[in-house]
């Protein structure tokens, strides 16, 4: 019978591995949510690297998401020149806008709120309530698709095969620690478990992956022949 890959095992190697990012809370420190849906807005189309100088000097500039609000959309438009996709920037606005008007300038901790803000889908609905408020959201981005691909060898191609990544997702995930938890299946998607070579010998979940157990881990998630 195949083993059940251990939330646990993870969640002890990202605590030893976990990547500094410039919108990471210190170990212990408290979320905050204008930066954790900063930077998921951002690196929605961006990489780590290229978002980190972007991340810090829109916090420099707008320090809360009330400057975000009041400030000229032109100038968030400014800042946000060279990220691409300029609609991302307006949503960013109305939705620092919306944060104000509708909730007295507090992040809501509901994916079902965050889910009515412009801007706001349900990956980041999900990523914001579980890395700032600790709620335990399915957070499911490519990285996390790949994981499950490749733990439960899914045969199924993409994209069929995303609402089972999900349930997987969802059935792997502990109410312990949302938080910490999302974000390591990220950084193990983004260091270990990558696209192309997996690093499995470093992986924390090299035991109970299947894909590895075939020989042929690169080769999830499973794609339709063009
Ligand atoms: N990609 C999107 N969100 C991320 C996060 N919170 N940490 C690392 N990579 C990410």
């Amino acid at each position: 019978t195949p083993v059940r890959p251990d939330p646990d095992l993870l969640l002890a190697w990202y605590d030893r591995h976990r990547r500094t990012l410039p919108w990471r809370a210190p170990v212990g420190a408290r979320a905050d949510p204008y930066r954790v849906w900063l930077s998921e807005i951002m690196l929605q189309q961006t990489t780590v690297k290229a978002a980190g100088p972007y991340f810090l000097r829109f916090l420099e500039r707008f320090p809360d998401v009330a400057s975000l609000a009041r400030a000229p959309l032109d100038d968030v438009l400014k800042l946000w020149a060279g990220l691409g996709y300029y609609s991302r920037a307006r949503n960013l606005h109305a939705c620092a806008q919306a944060v104000v008007a509708l909730h007295g300038g507090r992040f809501p901790d509901t994916e079902a709120e965050l889910l009515d803000l412009p801007g706001v889908g349900p990956y980041t609905a999900a990523a914001i309530a579980a890395i700032a408020f600790d709620r335990p959201a399915v957070v499911v981005d490519g990285n996390v698709e790949r994981v499950m691909a490749r733990l439960f060898a899914v045969e199924e191609p993409m994209p069929a095969a995303k609402p089972r990544l999900r349930r997987l997702a969802a059935e792997v995930a502990p109410v312990r620690r949302p938080g910490d938890y999302a974000q390591a299946t990220m950084d193990l998607g983004a260091t270990i478990c990558t696209p192309k070579s997996p690093a499995c010998a470093l992986c924390p979940w090299d035991d109970p992956c299947r894909a590895r157990a075939g020989g042929a881990p690169q080769t999830y998630p499973r794609k339709t022949a063009k």
